[in-house]
C-alpha cells in the first residue's frame, strides 16, 4: 500500500516536471523568431506602409471642415445602398436636436454602385444633405478597416479641435444625450471607449469568416480592444491613432486592428463604458430600454424610428421629469 502511494507521488512529480519543461519550450510565440523581444515590434514598421486609401472623391458636395467648438463628431460607415438607414439616423439619434451638445453627423460610403437609378438617388442625397464622404473602396467586409482608416484620416484633417469622435455602425440605436452626459462627467483623455473585449483569440480555422494566419497576426491572443459596432475616440488621440495606421500592418478585423493593436501602439487606454450594449435588446424593439442606456445594435431603419418615437414619449412623461 505504502509503496504504491509513493510511486504515485513520484509519477505525479515527474509528470509535473515534464509538463513544466514542455510548457517552457512551447510557450506561445517563442518559436516565432521575429517576435520574442518586444512583442509590439513585430507589427511596427519603421517605414510607412500603404494601409489606407487615397482619393476620397472630392465632389462638390464634399462635407466642409468642422466648427471649432464641436463636442461630438458622429461618423457612420454605411454601404452606398443603405439609403433608409441613413435617413433613419438623420431623423432620430443622429440629429443635432437629439442632445444639448454641439454634434455633427457624417456618413462614409464606398464606391461600386452600378445601377443608374441608385446612382442618381445617391447623388441627390449627397446634394441635399452634404453629409456623405465617398471613399474610394469597394463595399465589403474585408474593406471595413480601410473605411475606418479613411474616417479617422478625415477627422484628423478636417476636425482637429473636436472633443470626441463617435464611430457607429448604421444599424445602431444610440442615446446621444446619455453618452454626452457620461463624457462630460468623466472627461476621458487618451482613450477609446465602449464595450471592452479582453480575452479574444485569433481564429486559426481556415473556414472561419475571421480566419487570421500567423503571418497576419502571430500572437495567440489579441490585445484588449473595444468592439467596433460603436466606440468613442477622445479628440486628443485622433492624429496619433491615424498616424499609427501608417506604420502598423493592417488586419481586416477593424476593431481588433484599430482599437486593439493601434491603440496599444500609441499607449491609449481601452475603457469600458456601461450602457454600451453589444447585444440586441433580446429581440424586442423597445425604445424605453434606452432611457438609461447608451447603445444597442442590429436594428432596421424602421425599428430605429419606432424606438426613437417611444423614447421621446418616455422622456417627455412626468415620471421621467421627476427622475431628473
Ligand atoms: C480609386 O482606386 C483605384 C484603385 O483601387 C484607382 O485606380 C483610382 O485611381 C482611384 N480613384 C481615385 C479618384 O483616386
Ligand atoms: C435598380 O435597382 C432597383 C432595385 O433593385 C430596381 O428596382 C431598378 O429597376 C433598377 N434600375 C435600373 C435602371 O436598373
Ligand atoms: C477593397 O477595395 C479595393 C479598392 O480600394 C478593391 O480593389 C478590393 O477589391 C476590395 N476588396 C474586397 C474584398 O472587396
Ligand atoms: C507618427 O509615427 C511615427 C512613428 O512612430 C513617429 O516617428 C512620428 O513622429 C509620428 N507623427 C505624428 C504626427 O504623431
Amino acid at each position: 500500500m505504502m509503496m504504491r502511494r509513493e510511486c504515485c507521488l513520484c509519477l505525479l512529480l515527474t509528470n509535473a516536471l515534464v509538463f513544466i519543461i514542455l510548457y517552457m519550450y512551447i510557450q506561445p510565440g517563442t518559436n516565432l523568431p521575429a517576435f520574442h523581444e518586444d512583442s509590439t515590434n513585430f507589427y511596427f514598421k519603421m517605414k510607412k506602409i500603404q494601409n489606407g486609401v487615397d482619393g476620397s472623391e472630392k465632389t462638390e458636395n464634399y462635407p466642409g471642415r468642422c466648427e471649432d467648438d464641436l463636442e461630438l463628431l458622429i461618423l457612420v460607415p454605411s454601404s452606398l445602398w443603405n439609403f433608409r438607414h441613413r435617413e433613419a439616423i438623420r431623423k432620430t439619434w443622429g440629429n443635432k436636436d437629439s442632445s444639448d451638445a454641439e454634434t455633427r453627423l457624417l456618413f462614409f460610403t464606398g464606391t461600386s454602385l452600378s445601377n443608374e437609378t441608385f446612382q442618381q438617388m445617391f447623388k441627390d442625397e449627397q446634394g441635399q444633405f452634404q453629409d456623405i464622404v465617398k471613399v474610394n473602396i469597394t463595399e465589403s467586409y474585408d474593406n471595413l478597416t480601410k473605411k475606418s482608416i479613411a474616417l479617422l484620416k478625415w477627422a484628423h484633417l478636417n476636425c482637429p479641435g473636436v472633443r470626441y469622435v463617435l464611430k457607429s455602425d448604421d444599424d445602431m440605436f444610440i442615446n446621444i444625450q446619455n453618452l454626452v452626459n457620461v463624457l462630460r462627467k468623466t472627461k476621458p483623455k487618451n482613450a477609446i471607449l465602449g464595450v471592452k473585449n479582453s480575452h479574444s483569440v485569433p481564429f486559426r480555422d481556415k473556414g472561419s469568416k475571421w480566419y487570421v494566419s500567423r503571418e497576419q497576426y502571430p500572437k495567440d491572443k489579441y490585445p484588449i480592444y473595444i468592439s467596433g459596432t460603436a466606440y468613442v475616440i477622445t479628440g486628443d488621440i485622433i492624429t496619433s491613432l491615424y498616424n499609427s495606421t501608417l506604420y502598423v500592418p493592417s488586419l481586416f478585423i477593424e476593431d481588433v486592428y484599430l482599437n486593439g493593436i493601434c491603440r496599444e501602439r500609441i499607449g491609449a487606454e481601452a475603457i469600458h463604458l456601461s450602457g454600451f450594449d453589444p447585444a440586441r435588446n433580446r429581440g424586442k424593439i423597445n425604445g424605453r430600454f434606452f432611457e438609461k442606456r447608451i447603445t444597442g445594435h442590429h436594428f432596421s431603419p424602421r425599428d430605429i424610428i419606432l424606438m426613437w418615437d417611444e423614447l421621446q414619449t418616455v422622456l417627455k412623461s412626468p415620471r421621467s421629469v421627476n427622475n431628473n
